[in-house]
């Protein structure tokens, strides 16, 4: 009998490909042929768990291709333009290959957890020269994230597609995307590709242009980027560059204070639209990413748990968590994508939040149910919250996350 990290690392041995000296993970051989931004910081922080070398060359493929401003871009084609031109719908290689305005790669991010992952690996060996190979890339991108995505009034982080949040489909985007409750994979896709295109003509200018079509603070992106902000300023330190380590101190407060004053009301919080300045009140397992991020008060962690997490009409499904609550009209548990299937990332955010309040029962029967998954249906892209049947990609990297829950 192979052990479950038996499985794990044979599913990311076999997933893994080089080119042009760069070692990195496909998150699913067919589905998903290139190297994707936070995949491949799960994928480090998995591989840390049994090779800590192949996790420093999967950050290094990930941090090598920064657009201009500094910014990392959410996917590298790594010279498959055969594998792009044919990926997904004809329309959407040709897109991808022409209108991001870049060779090679995207012209959108994704959540910033790059400076957590650095310092997850650091943390195996010590190894301060890899502290300092990896500084002035991460440098560039928060800086750049700060300079072009943070609004000077609010201190918030906004996205400007809904791919930039990780959860291309989620309902959280519906009103700002013009797609009812319900609606066809096709249908989102579609919106997506609109936003390209309007990016296109705006020469991908986040700030000034790309924003007016679609700038939502998102609740994870700006968690994880006050915590990564953390991270920076602890690894500036390290470095001993003080005026950096004060000034990411700083910005991680400021976003910190901003998601505190303008997404949560009471401990619960949402997603905010800029454009409209309305609060997002659609509800997904986002609303316990402040338990990553160490943001609430003890009463309002309890809460949260009690009322939301362990509700059996809202999250508390046989399988947890559907990515979006049980109760929305948007809920689709098979063919929603990120409306309602589970998916293992989510998972081990909740996971690693409830541990941080001392959640330990509740955190052990989330790693338990995640490892029912892979048991039951394999390591599949998403799984029905319902049933644990297994979903889209095959061989998906992100189960392997489980060994990170601990
Ligand atoms: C899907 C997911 C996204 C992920 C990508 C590659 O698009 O929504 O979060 O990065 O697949 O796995």
């Amino acid at each position: 009998m192979h052990t479950l990290q038996d499985r794990i690392e044979t599913l990311m041995w076999e997933n893994r490909r080089s080119t042009d000296g760069f070692t990195y993970t496909l998150p699913s051989p067919e589905l998903y042929p290139f190297q994707w931004l936070w995949d491949s910081c799960f994928h480090a922080i998995i591989l840390s768990h049994f090779d800590v070398s192949t996790a420093k060359n999967e950050l290094r493929a990930a941090f090598s291709r920064p657009l201009s401003d500094g910014i990392l871009p959410h996917i590298i084609y790594w010279g498959s333009d055969t594998a792009a031109t044919n990926w997904g719908r004809e329309m959407r290689g040709d897109i991808i290959n022409k209108a991001w305005g870049v060779i090679g790669t995207s012209a959108i991010t994704q959540p910033p957890i790059m400076a957590y992952a650095v310092w997850r690996i650091f943390e195996n060996d010590g190894d301060e020269a890899f502290l300092r190979e990896m500084y002035p890339i991460l440098e560039a991108h928060y800086r750049g994230i700060l300079k072009d995505r943070v609004l000077d009034d609010r201190a918030l982080a906004f996205i400007v597609n809904p791919d930039e949040s990780g959860e291309d489909n989620s309902p959280r985007f519906d009103i700002q995307q013009g797609l009812p409750a319900m609606h066809s994979a096709d249908q989102s896709l579609d919106r997506r590709l609109d936003r390209i295109r309007e990016h296109a003509v705006c020469q991908f200018q986040a700030r000034d242009c790309m924003s007016k079509y679609f700038a939502v603070a998102d609740l994870p992106f700006n968690v994880i980027l006050f915590e990564s902000l953390g991270y920076m300023s602890k690894i500036a330190s390290l470095l001993k560059l003080e005026d950096d380590a004060s000034y990411f101190a700083t910005t991680a407060d400021n976003v910190q204070n901003a998601i505190k004053q303008t997404l949560c009301i009471e401990g619960v919080c949402r997603a905010y639209d800029l454009n409209s300045s309305q609060s997002i009140e659609t509800i997904t397992w986002a609303i316990f990413m402040p338990l990553y991020g160490g943001l609430l008060s003890e009463d309002e962690a309890k809460r949260l748990v009690d009322d939301w997490l362990l509700s059996d009409q809202r999250f508390w499904s046989e399988f947890p968590i559907p990515s979006t609550s049980m109760e929305e009209s948007s809920f689709d548990p098979v063919g929603g994508f990120w409306r309602g299937p589970v998916w293992m990332a989510p998972n081990w955010f909740v996971y690693k939040g409830l541990k941080r309040y001392g959640f330990d029962d509740v955190a052990e029967t989330i790693k338990q149910k995640t490892v029912d998954l892979i048991e039951l249906s394999g390591f599949r892209e998403q799984y029905n919250p319902l049933t644990g049947e297994g979903i889209g990609a095959k061989n998906f990297t992100w189960g392997g996350l489980v060994l990170d829950m601990e």
